[in-house]
């Protein structure tokens, strides 16, 4: 977009309208089933949802707090719930096969867990992903700090794409070989909460907590806002050390979690802006009165939080993730047998809805069953584990550890400054990324590329910690 164009669009987005569903009613249950609401610009959508609503409701709980929540699958496929980001017990991780039995139609499952971390983090399907939560299951999980620092406000912006076809209608093209192999499905339509871009009122002075969830299957947000003083306070839920002063354009692949502090100090209109890749899109924008604005006020601390366990990195063990595979990509193209194929020919026959192979890691493509295969690296449990990750492809990755925060310790031979934590890394093409993380977590779990069509393209693995 040139610069006329994005101030054109600027002028003319709406405000924002749609009811904010940021206080959280305790429930007992959670339903999954078809719903037809306004989304995505569209007055009557057929989508799925959680409690009829897109994105689904906001959880809200204290730290220490038990989650004890039903899931009622009214879907007509099975289903479960992921807690992302939530170090849960491994029967509450909502992989199907690996830790629970999918949650057929019409029947019911039982999560209960207490909530060990503050922090922003979200919970989605983990069973037909690229096309249940491309149909709107997803919301946001937020579980209060202990001392939150002070604001006057605390906004969650599920941030999501859309691939609508001529009619306006979710495109059905899920696990096309196209998606698969390249960046995963990329949809035209942006939406905050499920709604088109907008505008969006503060009051002068007032400073926000901004807690920003990417839902999308497959795109990578970086964000700038121009105008506000605006600092990031805590990655994928973990509160930064110090506030960081939100300058540059921060990167967001799917999966992945920013909270912000912005001070509604400047009157006037503040684009939120997208400019990963080729052109840029407005996401959303700050209205600021004119008649009230604020003082500069002084960075904000991030919340103080129970440490997470120091890996022990001279003990730790090593292991190399190589990713190959892709389109453009020399090498990791991964085998498949005649026999396989013409299975998975009989199945698409039959009815199911699956990805072709295009990806391996460390040469192996791991296709639906991943419970089947063998453990990629196995681990007693508290023992510290360093992974290097070697992105071989074309292609970016924002790679997803389950029931365990990580410290990413360097990219491409560079020391972090802070070795954030993080449950989710973000690979550019030709990254190499060091991890490191204590395996405390008793059970078998997850390791995939959270580029939804990726993982289904093969892109998971399974590690096992001996419990
Ligand atoms: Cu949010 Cu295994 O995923
Ligand atoms: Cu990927």
């Amino acid at each position: 977009m040139k610069r006329r164009a994005l101030l054109q669009a600027l002028a003319t987005l709406p405000t924002w309208s749609a009811p904010w569903a940021g206080a959280a009613t305790p429930r007992a249950t959670i339903t999954a089933e078809p719903a037809i609401i306004d989304a995505a610009g569209s007055q009557a959508l057929p989508v799925w949802a959680y409690e009829g609503q897109v994105p689904g409701p906001v959880l809200r709980y204290r730290r220490g707090q038990v989650l004890d929540l039903t899931l009622h699958n009214a879907l007509p496929d099975p289903s479960t719930i992921h807690w992302h980001g939530i170090r849960t017990p491994h029967a509450m991780d909502g992989v199907p096969h690996l830790t629970q039995v999918p949650v057929a139609p019409g029947e019911r499952f039982h999560y209960r867990f207490a909530l060990p971390d503050a922090g922003t983090f979200w919970y989605h399907p983990h069973l037909g992903t690229p096309e249940q939560v491309e149909r709107g299951l997803a919301g946001a999980l937020i579980v209060e700090d202990d001392a939150p620092p002070a604001v006057d406000a605390d906004w969650v912006w599920l941030i999501d794409d859309w691939r609508l076809d001529a009619s306006g209608r979710i495109a059905e093209d899920f696990y096309d070989f196209r998606d698969v192999a390249h960046a995963g499905r990329q949809g035209q339509q942006l939406t905050v909460n499920g709604q088109p871009p907008a505008i969006h009122a503060l009051q002068g002075g007032q400073r926000l907590r901004l807690r920003l969830i990417n839902a999308a299957n497959a795109r990578i947000f970086a964000l700038e806002l121009g105008g506000l003083p605006a600092w990031l306070i805590a990655r994928d839920g973990v509160p930064s050390k110090i506030a960081e002063a939100w300058e540059g354009p921060l990167l967001l692949g799917p999966g992945m979690r920013a909270d912000l502090i912005i001070d509604a100090t400047v009157p006037g209109r503040h684009a939120v802006v997208d400019r990963f890749g080729r052109g840029e899109r407005v996401l959303a924008a700050f209205e600021v009165g004119a008649s009230v604005a604020g003082h500069p006020r002084p960075a904000p601390t991030p919340a103080w939080r129970d440490p997470l366990p120091e890996p022990d990195l001279a003990g730790a063990d090593t292991h190399t993730i190589v990713f190959g595979g892709g389109m453009m990509s020399r090498s990791g193209w991964p085998e498949e047998s005649a026999r396989e194929r013409e299975a998975r020919r009989q199945r698409r026959l039959a009815g199911s809805r699956e990805a072709d192979p295009a990806w391996s890691l460390n040469g192996q493509a791991h296709m639906n069953h991943v419970s089947m295969s063998p453990p990629e690296f196995s681990v007693a449990a508290g023992r510290s584990v360093r992974l290097v990750f070697d992105n071989r492809t074309a292609w970016w990755h924002p790679m997803h550890l389950h029931g365990h925060h990580f410290r990413v310790l360097s990219r491409n031979g560079e020391a972090l400054p802070h070795r954030p934590w993080r449950d989710t890394v973000l690979m550019a093409p030709g990254d190499q990324v060091e991890i490191a993380f204590v395996a405390d977590n008793p059970g078998r779990w997850l390791l995939h590329c959270h580029v939804l069509e990726h993982h289904a393209g093969g892109m998971g693995t399974v590690f096992d910690v001996r419990g």
